[in-house]
């Protein structure tokens, strides 16, 4: 099972892990957008296998590359052969592999960038509670919240424009983009939308309501940490005069 902590909120990990234990699946984390989420107190990817991305977008970076973070020893071991060609000690492969080595200067930026994590983390939570405080209230617009025991890590702050709004999705980014607002949808297709995936063996095609809803719905508004105190009233400002009846 591959569960996306999508935009940084974790995904229900106490059911997944226990439908996984109960079937005998493994669990692989998605945790690109998620570094340092909680659930019930406990950084995600810390209780199994997880991946991060430290791509230019995400909440740390070093400009491209990743890390994954694993409980289990044979894991790692065969992560490690995967990273360097498949190779053991100098010209003993012990698999096929690949290069997929970070390079040093990455893993330095990586690391400082590590550092800052809980900083980052907490301007990015600050944003989100000023945003969600400044648009309390408006008919249509469903606002982002994190369950009990989950921290949402707010790599992206996604509200969801009902059919019960002023305005619809497009609409209101329309209204953001003549602002300079930088409002984006993620995501505005499903997997299955896209010519290459519909047909693909590994996709299934089924009928999901509820997600081709979402994507027509759903807009992440700026919530990075260096948006000042003006530039969160001006999103706020410029949201409440689309929406507002
Ligand atoms: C949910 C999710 N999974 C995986 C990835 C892929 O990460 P990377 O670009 O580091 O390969 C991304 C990056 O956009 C992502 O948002």
């Amino acid at each position: 099972m591959l569960p996306v902590h999508l935009y940084g909120l974790p995904a229900a990990m106490g059911e997944i892990s226990a439908f996984a234990r109960e079937h005998g699946l493994a669990v692989i984390e998605d945790a690109a957008q998620a570094h340092g989420a909680r659930v019930n107190g406990n950084p995600v990817g810390s209780g199994g296998t997880a991946t991060f991305s430290l791509y230019a977008t995400k909440n740390i970076t070093c400009g491209e590359g990743g890390l994954i973070t694993t409980g289990d020893d044979e894991i790692a071991a065969r992560l490690r052969l995967l990273r360097n060609h498949g190779m053991r000690a100098r010209y003993d492969y012990a698999m096929a592999g690949s290069n997929y080595r970070l390079t040093d200067l990455q893993a330095a930026i990586a690391c400082v960038q590590l550092d800052r994590l809980p900083a980052i983390q907490a301007d990015r939570a600050r944003n989100a509670t000023l945003l969600s405080a400044g648009l309390a209230g408006l008919p249509g617009l469903t606002l982002p919240a994190a369950p009990a025991g989950r921290l949402h890590a707010w790599h992206h702050y996604t509200v969801q424009v009902t059919h019960q709004a002023r305005v619809d999705r497009d609409q209101l980014a329309k209204c953001l983009d003549a602002a300079g607002i930088d409002a984006v949808a993620y995501y505005p297709k499903l997997v299955h939308d896209y010519p290459c995936y519909r047909g693909h063996p590994q996709v299934a095609a089924d009928e999901t309501p509820r997600a081709a809803l979402a994507a027509q719905q759903v807009l992440s508004l700026p919530v990075h940490p260096a948006l000042t105190g003006a530039d969160l009233s001006r999103i706020v400002s410029c949201v409440r005069e689309s929406l507002e009846p």
